[in-house]
């Protein structure tokens, strides 16, 4: 099956993708990845040849795998290079829900954390999605005002789909002496239930490998443990990495995802 794309209707676009109508179901969209990449708030901003294709690779493969575990996420497949099908949002929650293993990133700033701490049992924040404010952190209360929650249940579900997922990931990609040090993930509502939307992608977490084998990782502090300087996330663009080296790293996020299928 081949998708015209340039024949669909298109129903939003994004910093990272465009959305699209699906002609032959009312219930599911097309999600295309684009090339770009930002950071800061959307103040950063380039365009990376051929990074649509990497990230709807990891993307795929993070889902695919998800979905075996048996989280609900609004992933279908991916019928097409850069093309995902997914379902369609009945309601968009706008939140970025954050978990953290390790310290790193704007938690150091909040107090006294210091950077490779790990938290056990992982750590889950709630930002309100807005550039313009700087996504500010939110309390429950205020979550299920926006959601306008009818079972008050959402923001339980939430805590608990990103804990599993953070879980379920540092599995894997301790398989391949990576550490997954803190991940944020989108909820929407589908069919009056919550489900994990949007993308995951080399954007979406820090990953840090191994500094040497069999680490021992069960300690307050961890750091000396790891080898933040290869990190193989997007903190490469934050941090002024030349786009080359960043797609570079993506890539190897692909790669190791690809194997995610037989674990
Ligand atoms: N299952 C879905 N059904 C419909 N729309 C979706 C679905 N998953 C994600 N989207 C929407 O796709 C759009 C494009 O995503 P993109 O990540 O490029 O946006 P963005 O510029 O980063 O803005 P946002 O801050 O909303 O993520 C967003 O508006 C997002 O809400
Ligand atoms: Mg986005």
């Amino acid at each position: 099956m081949s998708i015209d794309l340039s024949k669909l209707e298109k129903l939003a676009e994004g910093k990272t993708k465009i959305i699209y109508k699906n002609p032959d179901d009312v219930k599911t969209v097309f999600m295309v990845f684009k090339d770009d990449i930002t950071a800061g708030d959307g103040v950063k901003h380039d365009i990376i040849e051929g990074k649509a294709v990497v990230d709807w690779q990891t993307n795929r493969d993070i889902f695919e795998y998800l979905n075996r575990q048996g989280v609900k996420t609004h992933y279908i497949e991916s019928p097409q290079e850069k093309v995902s099908l997914v379902k369609k949002l009945d309601r968009k929650i706008n939140l970025e829900v954050v978990t953290r293993r390790v310290a790193a990133g704007s938690i150091l700033k909040w107090g006294n954390e210091e950077e490779g701490k790990r938290y056990d049992p992982p750590i889950t924040q709630f930002h309100y999605k807005d550039d313009p404010l700087h996504d500010p952190m939110l309390d429950q209360t205020y979550v299920d005002y926006i959601i306008k929650a009818k079972s008050g249940t959402e923001y339980a579900k939430m805590v608990q789909m990103n804990e599993k997922v953070l879980i379920q990931l540092e599995k894997a990609f301790s398989r391949f002496d990576i550490q997954l040090i803190d991940m944020k993930l989108e909820y929407g509502i589908i069919e009056d239930d919550v489900y994990v939307i949007d993308e995951i992608t080399g954007g979406s977490f820090r990953l840090w490998p191994y500094a040497h084998k069999n680490p021992h990782l069960n300690q307050p502090n961890v750091i000396k443990e790891l080898n933040p300087e290869d990190r193989l996330d997007k903190d490469t663009y934050r941090m002024g990495g030349d786009l080359g080296m960043v797609q570079s790293k993506f890539g190897e996020i692909a790669k190791i995802t690809a194997q995610f299928k037989n674990i």
